[in-house]
């Protein structure tokens, strides 16, 4: 099947508004899908929207701060019923970049709310629909921060710890109605987030930072073909993990003959 036919007609991508993100909707305009754009700030999301525009593609934008309780319910509304072939959750770093007691907790349950429950949520309410369709996609953009916990990072690596498990569980479950869904794994990635951390922890730009429009170009090759993409690894490199993404996938197809008799049979 091809592109447009499997993950169209709009895909919608959060933190469109730079770096991965924004690098991730050219990529998917210029593959013929249309795109809902979401991010907090609407200037940078208005002018993305009119060069997915010039391309041909329709867009619309939200602003929504998803790391606030409300958030999925917000996306879903500026979604407005259109149907919605691929989800690439991209929002989620660690902006609070501190130790875990020396910050407020709203702090930390803005981080989890946008990583864990704004993503699960939309999980939900777009893989009922693209359930419904019998195809569709799911990209959600971790770190290799996810494979254990770091100190300065209590959150964040739980947070993505969260979404691998969560991912790959999907990929099993969805899959079985014709659904995509790839945990991308990144690195130290160029983008202008990471370089405003950067920036405020004092220390100096790394040399051979993963591009975003690499990011998204292996993203979407890489979507439908594993549960678990490690940047810059193949499928048996183990990176940050203790094993590899083919070990991780047969594990999935392993567990999931074995409990086929004991999962409830699909609710509506
Ligand atoms: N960059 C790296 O080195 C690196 C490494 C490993 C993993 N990753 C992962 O890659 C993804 C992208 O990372 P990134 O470095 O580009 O930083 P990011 O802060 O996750 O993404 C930036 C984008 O997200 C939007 N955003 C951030 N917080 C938001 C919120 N509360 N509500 C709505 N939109 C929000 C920003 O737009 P607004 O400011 O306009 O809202 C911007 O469009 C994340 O999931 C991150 O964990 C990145």
């Amino acid at each position: 099947m091809d592109f447009t036919r499997k993950y169209g007609p709009w895909a919608l991508i959060t933190g469109a508004s730079e770096g991965t993100g924004s690098a991730f909707a050219r990529a998917v305009a210029r593959r013929g899908l249309d795109c809902v754009l979401i991010a907090r700030r609407e200037a940078p999301l208005a002018a993305l929207a009119a060069e997915i525009r010039a391309l041909g593609r329709q867009c619309v934008t939200a602003s929504v701060d998803l790391a606030r309780p409300d958030a999925a319910a917000r996306v879903a509304e500026a979604a407005g019923g259109r149907e919605i072939g691929l989800y690439i959750a991209n929002a989620g770093a660690d902006t609070v970049n501190s130790r875990f007691l020396d910050r407020d907790i709203a702090e930390w349950d803005g981080l989890v709310t946008l990583n864990v429950l704004t993503t699960m949520r939309n999980c939900h309410w777009l893989g009922r629909a693209m359930r419904a369709r019998r195809r569709g996609g799911m990209i959600l953009v971790g770190s290799g921060a996810c494979y254990g916990g770091l100190h300065g990072l209590a959150v964040y690596t739980a947070a993505k710890g969260f979404a691998l498990n969560f991912g790959e569980a999907l990929w099993s479950e969805l899959g079985e109605a014709g659904i995509d869904v790839l945990s991308l794994i990144l690195g130290r990635t160029d983008t202008p987030a990471h370089r405003r951390s950067l920036e405020l922890a004092g220390q100096p730009v790394p040399d051979g930072m993963a591009r975003p429009e690499e990011v998204a170009r292996v993203g979407l090759e890489r979507l439908g073909r594993i549960a678990v993409h490690n940047w810059g690894e193949d499928e048996h490199g183990t990176g940050m993990s203790p094993i590899s993404p083919a070990q991780r996938q047969a594990r999935l197809l392993a567990v999931k003959a074995m409990s086929a008799g004991y999962v409830a049979k699909e609710k509506a």
